[in-house]
């Protein structure tokens, strides 16, 4: 969706360091577009809840009278950093479903498997995830994967380069990382990122034939001893109570079937 226009609405923000001000801006023209055109929408993922976001929020519907026809998940901009100090790995990201389709999570962390069906045809997500790459070695031998550059994938980064798999690391945004497996520039993606990115890479899966295997992760899991980390524990259990999901979920996203 017009993502030119938000190239160039933000342009004069890229380069100054201040991812906050330059997503603002993003948001702001993607608000716009959606209010003036008066789509019949609502917004199943969107701007962080946590900073109680005044547009483009989960639940915010854009039709002034007529009934909601689409659900939207939209990041304005996906690498806000990257693109605040004018690096390349970030883009502007829309899916639309049809009303009631798309998974409204809270602004959480996700567990994230992107491959193609060639390869997910023997994945069990219910496996460690080093179980997972000795089945897949057995389907490929010279596999290549994307993760995000992160302190926390230390561990499964020396196990990949261990089992002779090709590590691509990038620092930021991994919905451009699932894109590079739909290009073929690798084999798969896998990492614990954010939840919102992850259900705009399900809607790359679906509307790609690829596949995606995702769990929800706990806050505390990434992040034991912040000051924050009590209230975001509360506001994860609240918001999945209240969409009867689990930690325990297995999602999976392809053409032809989701959870
Ligand atoms: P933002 O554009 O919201 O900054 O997200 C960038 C990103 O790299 C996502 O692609 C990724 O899913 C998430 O951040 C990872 O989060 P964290 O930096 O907390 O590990």
């Amino acid at each position: 969706m017009r993502s030119r226009l938000v190239v160039i609405a933000s342009y004069e923000l890229v380069d100054k360091n201040d991812k906050n001000m330059l997503d603002q801006k993003a948001v702001d023209i993607i608000n716009k577009l959606l209010t003036s055109n008066d789509v019949k929408a609502k917004i199943a993922i969107g701007e962080g809840e946590l900073d109680a976001a005044q547009m483009l929020y989960q639940g915010q519907t854009f039709s002034h009278q007529q009934a909601i026809t689409i659900d939207i998940a939209v990041d304005p901009i996906e690498g806000t950093i990257p693109a605040s100090k004018n690096e390349p790995g970030s883009i502007s990201c829309i899916a639309v479903a049809k009303n009631n389709t798309m998974l409204q999570i809270p602004e959480m962390y996700m567990e994230k498997l992107f491959l193609s069906q060639d390869l997910a045809v023997i994945v069990d997500f219910n496996k460690p995830i080093e179980a997972i790459l000795l089945t897949l070695l057995k389907i490929k031998q010279n596999l290549s994967c994307i993760i995000l550059n992160k302190p926390r994938y230390q561990k499964i980064i020396k196990t990949m380069c261990q089992l002779g798999i090709k590590v691509e690391l990038i620092n930021e945004g991994d919905v451009l990382g699932a894109i590079d497996v739909v290009l073929k520039k690798t084999d798969f993606l896998y990492g614990i990122g954010g939840a919102p990115e992850g259900v705009l890479m399900s809607a790359l899966a679906i509307a790609t034939n690829y596949k995606m295997f995702a769990r929800l992760i706990r806050y505390e899991q990434i992040w034991p001893n912040e000051k924050e980390t009590a209230l975001r524990m509360k506001i994860e259990q609240q918001g999945l109570e209240q969409k009867k999901i689990s930690y325990n979920t297995i999602f999976f996203w392809t053409r032809f079937s989701c959870w």
